[in-house]
């Protein structure tokens, strides 16, 4: 008899779905990318990605993980009625323990910024202090020590099991979120750059759309629907015989689409109120928004909500990639749930401590011409590219 979890609900099937989808990759990456690549020029190249090769791409995963009921491997096998794909399988087991990696390490900077802006110690932060301030942070030991208690919850909440652990908490998290999300926007519109913002990230300008805009575009479309991993294959190996698949996997690619430009919609009109830079990369989120959250009124309210958000959408994606491992160590080698966790925990917080050190003590430390770190990025950059051949 075919014993695995199913999801209870068809709320659960979106929640879970669309967790996995939203996460950094929404509202860190994508604002810094689209700021850095021309706004609206980058958006019109993602919208194209996500519909046209996104969706088809998520509805495929969806069939072949819900008729074979198992994870990964156990998919292609099913389907191709070999062994011959299980190298696509183990590489993308492979990649996401590596992308669950780096990711954790950057959850837990979302998870000390919220904790300073608790106790009001984020907005107290001269401006022209705030790169010293992220970049001293980056570098200690806290950012292993944030990486590891991230990893913790996040096992915590894979040993709840499918319905328990995973449902639950997306069922609770993902309202919660577009909760936080509205309000934010509403902040945002209220403020005075909002023409200039909305134009920057609405308007797009065609002569920007160069080589490496499309690449972009296409690379932040397949890593923010969690695509070519296994991750969507993996959740509808849970879904039951009755859940839509196109329906599913449109409104899935629809909420996280939602969620990619509503957190352009906050950033971009906050940061041309204050004459800030949209071009600011990757440093966007930590350095800019809090010293324009440190002109607002309540300035610790609003910089503890916004990184609270940052937190719970990496837990949400997080899990979504141990559950490649876990399904897949359970499938194959009979591990018990608790097992699995633990091993996936402790291979995470080891590669995750050798990540968080690049930025520090292990700076010299290089694989290859690349700091760890930077390699660990560059896996998620060969996943995406990966996944647009699959
Ligand atoms: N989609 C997630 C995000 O946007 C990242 C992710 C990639 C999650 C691959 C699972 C698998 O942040």
């Amino acid at each position: 008899m075919n014993r695995r979890a199913q999801f209870a609900t068809r709320m659960g099937v979106v929640a879970t779905t669309v967790g996995s989808a939203v996460g950094l990759g929404n509202i860190w990456r994508f604002p810094y990318e689209a700021g850095s690549h021309g706004g609206g020029a980058f958006l019109l190249c993602y919208l194209f990605f996500i519909f046209v090769i996104g969706v088809p791409v998520i509805s495929a995963e969806f069939v072949m993980g819900r008729a074979s009921r198992s994870g990964i491997i156990g998919s292609f096998r099913c389907h191709s009625g070999s062994r011959r794909w299980d190298w696509i399988g183990y590489s993308s087991i492979l990649a996401a323990i590596l992308i669950l990696s780096f990711y954790s390490v950057v959850a837990g900077w979302t998870m000390e910024y919220t904790c300073e802006s608790v106790i009001g110690r984020l907005g107290d932060v001269a401006d022209d202090a705030r790169h010293d301030r992220f970049d001293g942070f980056i570098s200690g030991w806290g950012s292993v020590w944030w990486m590891l208690v991230f990893l913790l919850i996040n096992a915590l909440v894979l040993l709840g099991g499918v319905k328990k652990g995973i449902e639950r908490m997306s069922n609770i998290l993902m309202p919660l979120l577009f909760l936080i999300l509205l309000v934010f926007c509403v902040n945002s519109l209220l403020m005075s750059g909002v023409a200039e913002g909305l134009a920057f990230l609405f308007s797009p300008d065609f002569s920007a759309i160069t080589p490496g805009v499309v690449l972009g575009a296409m690379g932040q479309a397949f890593f923010s629907l969690s695509i070519g991993l296994g991750c969507m294959m993996t959740y509808a190996s849970y879904f039951s015989d009755r859940t839509p698949i196109v329906k599913s996997a449109t409104t899935t690619a629809l909420l996280d689409t939602l969620v990619a430009v509503l957190s352009g919609v906050i950033i971009f009109p906050a940061v041309f109120s204050f004459g800030m830079e949209a071009e600011a990369g990757p440093r966007l989120v930590f350095e800019v928004l809090p010293s324009v959250f440190g002109r607002l009124s309540g300035s610790d309210v609003w910089s503890a909500l916004f990184f609270f958000l940052l937190a719970l959408a990496s837990l949400t994606s997080t899990i979504s990639m141990s559950e490649i491992f876990i399904s897949f160590a359970c499938d194959e080698f009979r591990m018990s749930r608790r097992t699995a966790t633990v091993l996936l925990t402790l291979i995470a917080m080891s590669l995750g401590t050798l990540c968080a050190l690049s930025f520090g003590p292990l700076r010299d430390f290089t694989l290859g011409v690349k700091r760890f770190s930077t390699s660990l990025t560059m896996c998620r950059a060969t996943y995406c590219s990966r996944s647009a051949e699959w």
